[in-house]
């Protein structure tokens, strides 16, 4: 019998696993946190880790590896060329995902710069559901353009869809025809959509890109760092699908693509790493020789075969229905806190993180004030709660010098990979009750120092009295 129905009925979730070795937590004062902020120019990336009591700011790389992937870093061979670490990191990407050239790669932004060094280009297009930064970013950077091309629903904080991550067909099929498939190298497919609060797509929805993509021969490409998330929300939501193996559903999502790029560092269970797979013979070639360019020889592409192991390992671990009824539960298991708290959040809660949408809660301050960084601010003075704010400072600089509102004020409130207990979120939500009591009086801020563009990683704020 399987873990969900041994656990029917009860309503404590109980983390598929028990603790063996344990990193302390330095417990502070809020008066020392305002001081660490001050330091700081009030911005959460320029604090010291080890002043964060229960850090949220990414779900990538943080995540904490098993007492097997452990033993696999002692596997792990470290020969140049040929490592058995190499094969067995191949063999399990292959058995999840078919495609025929498996490249690694350091992380998942790495396999982006190769694949759109390749593909990219001026006068190129590319559409997606939602880009993710680092993928638009290295998009752009060869000159072509990235489009987002989520269902409106997807852009809805408030409004419930299974499947918010959605790609439109319809504007899809625009976009292909008033550009012209000859400027469009391939389609993308990010799942879970990060950007768009950590929302699945549905298979229903992959086979219909498949489809616009078969009528007009194009490649389809997944961005599938949270591939295994994605795949239990299509278990847990989408008709007849309730039935299958998570591993069922993620093969075939893989056998609906012509490749895929990966960070290990999110569903690859690992602390770093990620993958560009492929099945077109001439592009795995191109790419190749650019990641011997940049990364290293094809058996390594970066990563000790130390990791290469550890990824092997973490992705049989990820389809585990036990760890992944454990993950999607623990997530909603705070979204249902903060609503009971009467907190505005991005519904239904994603996969690995929670958004609280901060311009919302926060009415009094504009979108030019950074509602979304006086939350993020506020939730670290209160309790040492790192989240990262997804918002007008992140993406409200124009590359022209301009500023501009986001589309939303977010605070993502991502959860690291088997980390952190139910007591701990527990005193997240907590935290964020302690916040909502003063929400009223937090006040906005003004950027005093920022860069000509990705401002959010360096720039320095003052609050506003
Ligand atoms: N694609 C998606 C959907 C991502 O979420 C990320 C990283 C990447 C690509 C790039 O992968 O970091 O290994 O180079 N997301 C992290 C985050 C950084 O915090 O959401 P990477």
């Amino acid at each position: 019998m399987g873990y969900e129905t041994l656990m029917h009925g009860f309503q404590t979730i109980i983390e598929p696993f028990r603790i063996k070795s344990v990193e302390p937590l330095r417990i502070t004062s809020a008066e020392e946190r305002l001081g660490k902020l001050k330091q700081a120019g009030y911005n959460l990336f320029a604090l010291h880790s080890d002043d964060v009591m229960v850090d949220l700011l990414t779900d990538s790389g943080t995540g904490a590896m098993s007492s097997e992937q452990w033993a696999a870093i002692q596997r792990g061979d470290e020969s140049y060329a040929g490592s058995p670490s190499f094969y067995r990191f191949e063999a399990a990407v292959k058995a999840l995902f078919d495609f025929k050239h498996v490249i690694p790669t350091h992380q998942g932004r790495a396999a982006e710069k190769i694949l759109f060094s390749v593909v990219g280009g001026p006068g190129k297009v590319v559409p997606n559901n939602t880009h993710f930064d680092t993928t638009r970013a290295n998009i752009e950077f060869t000159k072509a353009t990235a489009v987002d091309l989520v269902i409106p629903e997807g852009k809805q904080p408030s409004v419930y869809h299974p499947f918010k991550g959605n790609m439109d067909l319809a504007a899809l099929e625009r976009c292909i025809t008033e550009h012209g498939r000859d400027k469009i190298p391939m389609v993308m497919v990010t799942i879970t959509n990060n950007s768009g609060g950590g929302q699945p797509v549905s298979l229903e929805n992959l086979r219909g890109v498949r489809a616009i993509c078969d009528k007009y021969e194009l490649p389809l490409f997944l961005d599938g760092c949270r591939f295994a998330e994605n795949a239990w929300f299509i278990r847990e939501r989408e008709p007849g699908q309730g039935e299958r193996s998570v591993t069922e559903i993620v093969k075939e999502i893989g056998s609906l693509a012509d490749g895929m790029t990966m960070s290990a560092k999110k569903d690859g269970l690992a602390n770093i790493g990620g993958w560009l797979a492929l099945d077109d013979d001439a592009w795995a070639l191109k790419c190749r020789n650019l990641l011997i360019l940049t990364e290293g020889f094809p058996t390594y592409g970066g990563l000790a075969g130390r990791d290469l192991d550890a990824i092997a390992q973490g992705l049989q671990e990820v389809v585990r229905h036990d760890y992944l009824m454990y993950r999607i539960r623990s997530t909603q298991y705070v979204g249902e806190g903060l609503l009971k708290l009467g907190v505005p959040i991005v519904e239904p809660t994603g996969g690995h993180a929670v958004y609280i949408d901060a311009r919302a809660l926060l009415p009094h301050i504009p979108p030019l004030q950074y509602p979304g960084q006086a939350l993020a601010t506020a939730l670290y003075e209160e309790g040492g709660v790192r989240g990262c704010e997804i918002g007008t400072v992140m993406f409200g600089l124009k590359p022209d010098g301009t500023e501009a509102p986001a589309a939303m004020d977010l605070v993502r409130l991502a959860i690291p990979r088997r980390t952190y207990t139910q007591s701990h979120m527990d005193f997240v939500i907590e935290v964020m009750g302690r916040v909502m009591k003063r929400a009223k009086s937090l006040k906005g801020f003004q950027i005093i120092e920022q860069p000509p563009a990705l401002r959010h990683f360096s720039a320095k704020f003052a609050p506003l009295l």
